[in-house]
Formats: C-alpha cells, sequence, structure tokens
C-alpha cells in the first residue's frame, strides 16, 4: 500500500493510505447519490401533485420546485459545529438536511393543502415541522419546514432517506434569498439598517400575501 507523504493539511487530517482515501471517497460519492435519488423520489412526488390538480382545479399550486445537496464543506462543517464524529454513518444518522427540496407556491393556502396531500402518501413519514409561516423568525423569516423520510429502492435494498422540504410563497422566497445574501456579506456597513429594514419588509410580504390570498378566493369563489 501506497503511503502519503503526510496525514495532516494544515488542520486537516487526511486518510493514512491512499487505498483508504479512495473507498472513502467511493462510499461518500455512493452516500450522495443516495441522497441525490431521494430528492428525484421526492420532487417527482410534487410534480405529479402539482399535474394532477392542474387537470382537476384548472390551476397549478406550486409555481417551483427547486432542490440541492448539501455540498461536503457544509456536511463537515456542520458536523463540527455541532460536536459530531466526521464520519459518513454520522452524516445519515444526524443530519437531516442532506437533501432539500424548495417548494414555492402563490398562495399560503396552497402551501397547507400541497402538504396535507403529500403526508397523505403512505410511504411519507413526517419527522420533524416547523411553522415559520404561523410563527415567523426574529428576523421576519417565514417559511414551513419538514423532515421527511422516504423510502428509496435501490438494485438490492430499500433505504428509508430524509429530506428537507421547505415550503414559501413567491414573495417569502423572494424575500429569504435577499436576506441570506447578508448572512453570506462578512461586512456590512449599515448591518443594523438593513436588518430593521427586512423585518419591516417581511411584514409587508406577510400582509401582502395574505391580500393576494383574499384576492385569490374573490376571483375563484366556487
Ligand atoms: P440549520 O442548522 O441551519 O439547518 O437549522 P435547523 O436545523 O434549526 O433548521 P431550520 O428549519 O431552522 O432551518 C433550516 C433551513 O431553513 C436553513 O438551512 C435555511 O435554508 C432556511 N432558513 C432558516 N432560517 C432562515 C433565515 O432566517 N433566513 C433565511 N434566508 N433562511 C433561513
Ligand atoms: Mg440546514
Amino acid at each position: 500500500m501506497q503511503q502519503l507523504n503526510t496525514s495532516i493539511i494544515g488542520n486537516r487530517q487526511i486518510p493514512k493510505n491512499v487505498d483508504e482515501f479512495f473507498e472513502g471517497a467511493k462510499e461518500f460519492r455512493n452516500l450522495m447519490m443516495m441522497y441525490n435519488c431521494a430528492i428525484k423520489e421526492v420532487t417527482t412526488k410534487f410534480d405529479v401533485l402539482n399535474d394532477d390538480m392542474a387537470v382537476r382545479y384548472k390551476r397549478n399550486p406550486i409555481e417551483v420546485v427547486k432542490s440541492r445537496i448539501k455540498n461536503p464543506e457544509s456536511i463537515v462543517k456542520k458536523l463540527i459545529r455541532r460536536n459530531l464524529p466526521v464520519t459518513l454513518n454520522s452524516v445519515s444518522e444526524h443530519l437531516n438536511d442532506v437533501a432539500g427540496v424548495r417548494v414555492i407556491c402563490s398562495f399560503v393556502d396552497d402551501i397547507y393543502r400541497v402538504r396535507d396531500i403529500f403526508l397523505k402518501q403512505d410511504d411519507v413519514t413526517l419527522i420533524e415541522e416547523k411553522d415559520y409561516i404561523k410563527k415567523p423568525k426574529e428576523n421576519g423569516y417565514r417559511s414551513y419546514h419538514m423532515i421527511v423520510e422516504v423510502p428509496v429502492f435501490f438494485a438490492d435494498e430499500k433505504v428509508p432517506i430524509r429530506v428537507e422540504v421547505q415550503f414559501r410563497t413567491i414573495a417569502m422566497d423572494f424575500w429569504a434569498s435577499l436576506e441570506h445574501q447578508m448572512k453570506y456579506k462578512k461586512e456590512i456597513s449599515n448591518e443594523q439598517e438593513v436588518i430593521k429594514r427586512l423585518r419591516e419588509c417581511a411584514e409587508i410580504i406577510a400582509q401582502t400575501d395574505l391580500e393576494m390570498q383574499r384576492i385569490n378566493d374573490m376571483i375563484n369563489e366556487p
């Protein structure tokens, strides 16, 4: 077995031999492939719901479904932040947001409607929910989050995999994207002012979402 020159680069530890390194990389890729398949399962479920509702009720409750896999750097950072071992088992045991799906709806009622229909499916298990629409965060953040587990069928096994699903209106998504940018900027000269104005915008957006819902109900009265 060929030895690598060093097992520490900076303050990072790397495996002691090349075989171990490639084996680890292969297993990591395999795990990410599994999360990616879980994303496809969940995304397809929402696409199917949207198509079905479009035919039945002549409208699409979902505007867009986005997804992402957490990158390796963020995975390791989160494990370290939570004082968890940096191993593949630790990822599947403790991290619920490696696979993420975001469902963007026009109206708040659609969020709860789609959520209810999705959770009724007998292969979807709800693990955790956080309703930041009913209980917004201090900064004004609104979205409905849940962690679900879905079975994914591979060549020789069925594996339950966790996926984080976030529901937002278009307006909430617009707000969250801007607020997210602020978090990643190291220096903002007027940070307190930005935080205050974002919080105000979040309130205006929430009022607008409510009013848009009411107008939609008036237009589409049964
Ligand atoms: P994380 O460790 O960040 O995953 O937090 P958590 O496990 O307590 O989960 P939570 O449901 O509170 O948040 C999960 C995800 O929601 C984040 O990774 C973001 O994508 C999104 N999110 C939560 N809070 C905010 C916020 O204040 N602003 C923005 N822009 N996004 C947020
Ligand atoms: Mg997260």
